[in-house]
């Protein structure tokens, strides 16, 4: 499957998870084939880290729209895309290739527009929709903080989206998971981030643990 991990808003977190899910499906066993159509080049740098401190399971590189558009994943492959707004014929071509898309959303009413937008987007440029979905990223840790919940409530009413009900949320592992090259879960496997991810992984890789 060709998974798109893309939204209109920078920094809410896009090669975060592209990341941490591409090496939580390379642990899985599936040969993972990776894009990074982001000019701003993150997911790349972090996989330099990874290659760098010679981390297992090693993580590659495929190339441009070009290559994504050859890529028709097999038996036991899974396409990862992480592209944003700093190139918007790759983010077109994305979507047009997309048999899912994934975007991660903050908590912020600015957010939740944007994600209408997005929508918009993608049904203008798709003939038939693709799977879409959303799940809350740098929800806040302090429970009398409403943001997360009322986020959640107004992205489950937008049609042709569906919502991932496991959250991560604002936590330090996930930045150090760039500097090091790691996942949270390599990094801290019994850490709060490590289990919010893999609830996170579960939910949307559900076709590949059963
Ligand atoms: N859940 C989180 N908790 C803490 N920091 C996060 C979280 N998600 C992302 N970040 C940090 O926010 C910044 C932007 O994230 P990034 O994944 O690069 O976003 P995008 O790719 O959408 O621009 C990075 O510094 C990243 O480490
Ligand atoms: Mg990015």
């Amino acid at each position: 499957m060709r998974t798109v991990v893309a939204s209109l808003k920078g920094g809410s977190g896009k090669s975060t998870v592209t990341f941490n899910l591409a090496v939580w499906l390379a642990m899985a066993g599936v040969r993972v084939r990776a894009f990074d159509l982001d000019p701003q080049a993150t997911f790349s740098d972090v996989i330099e880290v990874r290659q760098d401190e010679r981390t297992k399971p090693v993580l590659k590189l495929e190339g441009g729209i070009d290559d994504l558009r050859g890529a028709t994943p097999g038996e036991g492959e899974e396409v990862l895309v992480d592209v944003g707004t700093a190139d918007m014929d790759a983010l077109n071509a994305a979507i047009t290739l997309a048999d899912r898309i994934l975007i991660p959303v903050q908590p912020s009413q600015a957010d939740i527009w944007s994600v209408q937008r997005f929508l918009r987007m993608v049904a203008k440029q798709r003939d038939e929709m693709p799977e879409v979905l959303a799940f809350i990223n740098r929800a806040d840790t302090h429970h009398a903080v409403r943001e997360s919940d009322e986020a959640a409530a107004a992205l489950v009413t937008l049609p042709g989206l569906r919502l991932l009900r496991p959250r991560l949320r604002q936590r330090t592992a996930f930045r150090r998971s760039f500097s090091e090259g790691q996942a949270v879960f390599e990094l801290e496997p019994r850490g709060k981030a490590a289990r919010e991810l893999l609830a996170l992984a579960a939910a949307t890789y559900a076709h590949i643990l059963t």
